[in-house]
C-alpha cells in the first residue's frame, strides 16, 4: 500500500476526459493496487472521496463516501465506468464543497439531490443504485472528475468562493435543502 501524492488544481492531469477501464482487468493486480493506494490516500488526507485523474491516473474510477450503511457505519463505494441518471431536476442542494485537488478552499454549489448511478464496482461486478441528499453530492463532485471538471467551474456565485476558515467564520457550511440560501 502507498498514500500517493494528490494532484493540485493548474495540473493538467485534472482537466483530461478519462478513459474508461476495461472491466475484464478491474479484478487484476494493476487496479487492484489502485484502488488500495486510492483508499489509503483519501482517509490519510480525510477526504470524503477520491477520483483515479486526482492520483495522476487518467480512467474513469472513483471512491465516494458520505454515505452510511444500515448500522451507522461509514460506508465507500468504488465505483468503475460509472453513468450518472438525474431523477429530479426540480430538486436540488446546494453546499460549501471542497476538494483534495484545491486545498483550503471552499465554494457554495447546488446540484441535483437525487440520483442514479449505474457502474462496476470493485469487483468487476455491475451495479445500479439510488442516492439522495450528501452521498449524491459527493457522487457528483467525484464523477465530475472524471470529466475534467473541478467545483469551482459549478460555483456560480463568485462571492461564495473562498479559504475554508474564513467561510466557516461567515458562512454555514451545513447543507441546504432546496433551494435555501446559507
Ligand atoms: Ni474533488
Amino acid at each position: 500500500m502507498a498514500i500517493l501524492k494528490v494532484a493540485r488544481m493548474g495540473h493538467p492531469v485534472l482537466r483530461k476526459k478519462c478513459m474508461p477501464l476495461d472491466p475484464a482487468t478491474i479484478t487484476g493486480p494493476e487496479v487492484q493496487r489502485l484502488i488500495r493506494d486510492m483508499l489509503e490516500t483519501m482517509v490519510e488526507y480525510n477526504g470524503v472521496g477520491l477520483a483515479a485523474p486526482q492520483v495522476y491516473n487518467p480512467v474513469r474510477l472513483l471512491i465516494a463516501g458520505g454515505d452510511e450503511d444500515e448500522s451507522g457505519k461509514a460506508k465507500l463505494r468504488v465505483l468503475i465506468n460509472p453513468e450518472l441518471t438525474v431523477l429530479d431536476e426540480e430538486r436540488r442542494l446546494g453546499m460549501y464543497e471542497g476538494c483534495l485537488s484545491i486545498p483550503g478552499l471552499r465554494g457554495y454549489v447546488e446540484r441535483p439531490a437525487h440520483i442514479r448511478v449505474k457502474a462496476y464496482d470493485e469487483r468487476g461486478k455491475q451495479q445500479e443504485f439510488e442516492l439522495e441528499g450528501f452521498p449524491a453530492i459527493v457522487m457528483q463532485h467525484e464523477c465530475d472528475h472524471l470529466d475534467g471538471i473541478l467545483y469551482p467551474d459549478r460555483v456560480e456565485d463568485r462571492s461564495k468562493l473562498g479559504f475554508e476558515d474564513e467561510v466557516q467564520r461567515f458562512h454555514d457550511l451545513g447543507v441546504d435543502e432546496d433551494d435555501q440560501d446559507d
